[in-house]
């Protein structure tokens, strides 16, 4: 079957989409982002966020001037620090100092390596505490520190869209060393109060760390003001830092010199090229080193975090409000009579920048969607398609033209013929 592609003017709620765009501060941040393909919906910003335009340029300098003309004097002329001055650009979108965000690694190796130093800084605890919603390489990590340093995880079971606050809350006592969740919950959406949760953890004497890879860049995040002591996050989602670019930390300044990280690396020594075979750590973040930055992918992060400096995470925060709250609007009119359901809160304060719509035929339509619709979502098993809702490049005819394609895949029955086994990466 062939979708006629583009909007659907006679669809009701057309014309408001239209004004919502018309009327929208941030509206002319779409230019700022490549689109190659004028007929594609792409709503997995949540995911892979789209390439800002000034990343071409950047990267061209980076590669042709940097790398080809200046060879290894490079790390002395900025290199060398790129990681920190780039960590303190993404500080105040989270509510961190300069000198307390460190641009490295993956985020499950930052986690790791703060989890750790969590832990091995209350030797007097036997707990970690998480939720059942958290993604699935934080609880792997965590288990591993758990049982590295003999300690028990407990994983506090929710109702699979929203947080468990009190049963993680009734978790919380004297035994426990560690309070590690995810702001915004990579299936469902469901965002934490994170300084309420953090205040609770206070009062029993355990440590907190913040996974933000879903809300950096899309949901305010006032890490001082909420307490945190750590935290960890990934640059390419709302970030829009490319493809498997450098994650990010944060140790709170009054707890850097107190913690030390298990991977005791020459960029986190005191004098790297003094190439003595003592491991002395460095002052401050930079403790939380490893070895050499990957500079081409790290140098990708920064127009990223610029566009997003730019435009305010409130406006950004406004303007998503605005568009989850259109495409469940839509989604109860439009979607819920032809079988599917909510998978995300319906209350706005608890949800992040994305919505999982539930079906039983979830990744057949959302196949259909990618190959023939012209929208890109994604799937997450056993039954969500996951539409990532990026304020800075996605329109609200956009939420509009893909619940109605949705519809006319789902009524038609055009997706019967998508029924391969899911592809490794959905
Ligand atoms: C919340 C969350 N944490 C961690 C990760 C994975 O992090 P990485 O692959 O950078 O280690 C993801 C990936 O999507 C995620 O959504």
């Amino acid at each position: 079957m062939t979708i006629e592609l583009g909007p659907f003017p006679d669809a009701p709620g057309y014309e408001q989409a239209v004004e919502k765009d018309a009327s929208d501060p941030l509206a002319s941040f779409r230019q700022r982002f490549l689109h190659t393909d004028p007929d594609l919906i792409y709503l997995d910003g949540n995911s892979l966020g789209r390439l800002p335009v000034p990343t071409m340029a950047h990267l061209e300098d980076l590669v042709f001037r940097q790398w080809g003309d200046r060879l290894i004097r490079g790390w002395n002329e900025g290199w060398w620090d790129l990681q920190i001055r780039l960590g303190d650009l993404l500080a105040p979108l989270i509510g961190a100092s300069p000198g307390e965000v460190l641009i490295s690694d993956s985020t499950s190796v930052n986690l790791y390596k703060l989890a750790w130093a969590a832990v091995k800084a209350r030797p007097d605890r036997d707990r970690i505490v998480t939720d059942d919603l958290n993604f699935p390489t934080d609880v792997y990590v965590l288990d591993g520190v758990a049982r590295e340093l003999g300690l028990g995880l407990e994983i506090v079971p929710s109702d699979a869209i929203h947080g468990p606050v009190e049963g993680l809350t009734a978790a919380l006592d004297h035994h426990t060393a560690l309070l590690a969740l995810s702001h915004t919950v990579f299936k469902s959406g469901y965002t934490y109060e994170m300084a309420a949760l953090s205040a609770k953890a206070k009062e029993v004497g355990a440590m907190t760390l913040w996974d933000l890879s879903h809300s950096a860049g899309s949901v305010p995040i006032d890490l001082h003001r909420a307490g945190v002591d750590l935290a960890v996050g990934c640059t390419y989602k709302y970030l829009n830092g490319g493809p498997g670019s450098p994650a990010f930390l944060y140790v709170r300044s009054g707890l850097q010199e107190r913690l030390h990280s298990p991977i005791t690396a020459w960029w986190g020594h005191e004098e790297p090229f003094a190439f003595d075979l003592d491991f002395r750590p460095t002052a401050g973040i930079r403790r939380f080193h490893t070895g050499t930055m990957p500079i081409l992918s790290l140098a990708a992060v920064e127009p990223g975090l610029d566009l997003v400096a730019e435009a305010g995470v409130e406006a950004i925060r406004a303007k998503s409000i605005a568009l989850t709250s259109y495409l469940i609007e839509l989604w109860e009119e439009v979607l819920s009579p032809l079988g599917f359901g909510l998978g995300s809160p319906s209350d706005q304060d608890h949800r992040g920048s994305h919505v999982s719509l539930t079906h039983r035929d979830a990744w057949p339509i959302s196949q259909a969607l990618i190959k023939i619709g012209s929208v890109i979502p994604d799937f997450r098993v056993p039954d969500s398609i996951r539409f990532g809702l990026a304020p800075l490049y996605t329109r609200f005819v956009d939420v509009h033209t893909t619940v109605h394609r949705c519809r006319q895949i789902a009524e038609s029955g055009a997706y019967s013929g998508f029924v391969d086994a899911p592809a490794v990466v959905t």
